[in-house]
């Protein structure tokens, strides 16, 4: 049935040149689904059919409506996965489902030099409908002052409780998604049912179609993509723990990020995840951040390392062996996004951290996000504020 279909998504391919992913859900009856791509301005379509697979997790999960009242979400679809390859760079492609009228759009990678944005933390849930809003409408205002944006970055916490299908459900419905391939992070949020009663990766996995080429346990989850001159590596905190800098997991992780740096020369590496580098409340390095990362970012002079959790921005000076330096790594965090669930900075901080350049967040009405310009020999970030003033710039130079 033509209008069960839902979560229409394109996602990141492992070579942005060539290569997207497309995710979506339809009904249990509807195992002929299909998808029809074709470049803007072409006349034909072509057509591709998904790989499928019956989903459950979403089943019988503790939730809430919009009008605040307890449910249980009744939920078992087809998850529909398509792996577009044989692209042209850096061109702008339509699609369709089961030749809706609906269309969705995405662009390959250019060669080299591209531009994202980069939204976080906005928590969609539907009894506040303002925070999914807030940050949509963040993004699209970044969307129009940068025409040439090419992919939208989320660095974790899209959805209050992953585990609620309706919530995912309200968030892939925004302008965004029909006209930007995404790149996701798990988070926290992502991760957690109401009440934390079904913790698990399942949700964010099956509302994407990420690259598999994670590690073990963490396929579809952990992912890397290349776009551009440069490489992302995506990593998941949850199963890393919060406690101490290292453990066997976090080991797991490591290894499995220098093997895809050694495989993947780039020009640029970003290495991303959800969790915070340094608390930007306080000012305390975070032990599931800085801390455990530090090494590997020095190792293989990551330029950009990304994360969020926090709800503030915060962007260090380039740093390397825990000093200021010329040429190091610029440890930055999106600040949140929903005008709802920010945070106050301490002023002064109560763990003085000389890494940090700059620190920004208005309370719980945060709305932020930041655009990136990514060029052979510079990283470009500005932070915008929901009236699109820069409240803060930077320029990374390349050695
Ligand atoms: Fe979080």
């Amino acid at each position: 049935m033509r209008e069960q279909n839902a979560m229409i998504i394109a996602n990141p391919g492992i070579d942005c040149k060539k290569e997207i992913n497309i995710s979506w859900h339809t009904g249990l009856d509807n195992k002929g689904s299909y998808l029809e791509y074709r470049e803007i301005g072409e006349k034909d379509w072509k057509k591709v059919f998904p790989t499928i697979s019956k989903v459950d997790c979403f089943n019988n999960v503790y939730s809430v409506d919009k009008n605040r009242n307890d449910i249980r979400e009744e939920v078992i679809f087809l998850h529909c996965k398509v792996y577009l390859k044989n692209l042209k760079v850096n061109t702008n492609y339509e699609y369709r489902i089961d030749s809706s009228e609906e269309r969705h759009y995405f662009k390959t990678s250019p060669k080299d030099e591209f531009s994202f944005i980069w939204i976080s933390d906005f928590h969609s849930y539907p009894p506040a409908f303002n925070r999914l809003e807030n940050a949509s409408n963040m993004i699209d205002k970044i969307s129009l002052k940068h025409q040439n944006a090419d992919f939208v970055f989320c660095s974790g916490d899209s959805i209050a409780w992953g585990g609620s299908y309706s919530f995912w459900k309200e968030f892939y419905n925004i302008p965004s998604i029909k006209k930007y391939m995404w790149a996701n992070t798990l988070g926290n949020h992502d991760y957690m049912s109401r009440a934390y009663e079904k913790n698990t990766s399942d949700y964010f996995k099956e509302v994407n179609n990420f690259p598999k080429n994670g590690y073990k346990g963490e396929i579809g989850v952990c992912y890397y993509f290349k776009y551009g001159n440069s490489l992302f590596i995506v990593m998941h905190n949850e199963h890393m723990g919060v406690n101490e800098p290292f453990n066997e997991n976090v080991e797991k992780a490591i290894n499995w990020v220098e093997k895809v740096i050694k495989n993947n020369p780039a020009k640029h590496i970003f290495l991303c995840q959800h969790y915070q580098w340094i608390n930007g409340v306080n000012g305390r390095d975070r032990a599931f951040g800085y801390e455990r990362w530090k090494t590997i970012c020095d190792k293989y002079h990551i330029e950009l390392a990304i994360a969020a959790n926090d709800h503030t921005y915060i962007r260090t000076y380039p740093i390397f062996a825990d000093e200021i330096v010329e040429n190091g790594t610029v440890y930055m965090q999106c600040p949140s996004s929903d005008g709802d669930r920010g945070v106050d900075l301490e002023e002064p901080m109560s763990y003085p951290n000389k890494k940090i350049a700059f620190r920004y967040a208005t309370g719980l009405n945060t709305i932020a996000g930041i655009f990136v310009e990514v060029k052979n020999n510079t990283i470009k970030t500005i932070l915008y504020d929901r009236d699109m003033n820069i409240v803060d710039e930077n320029i990374i130079k390349s050695e």
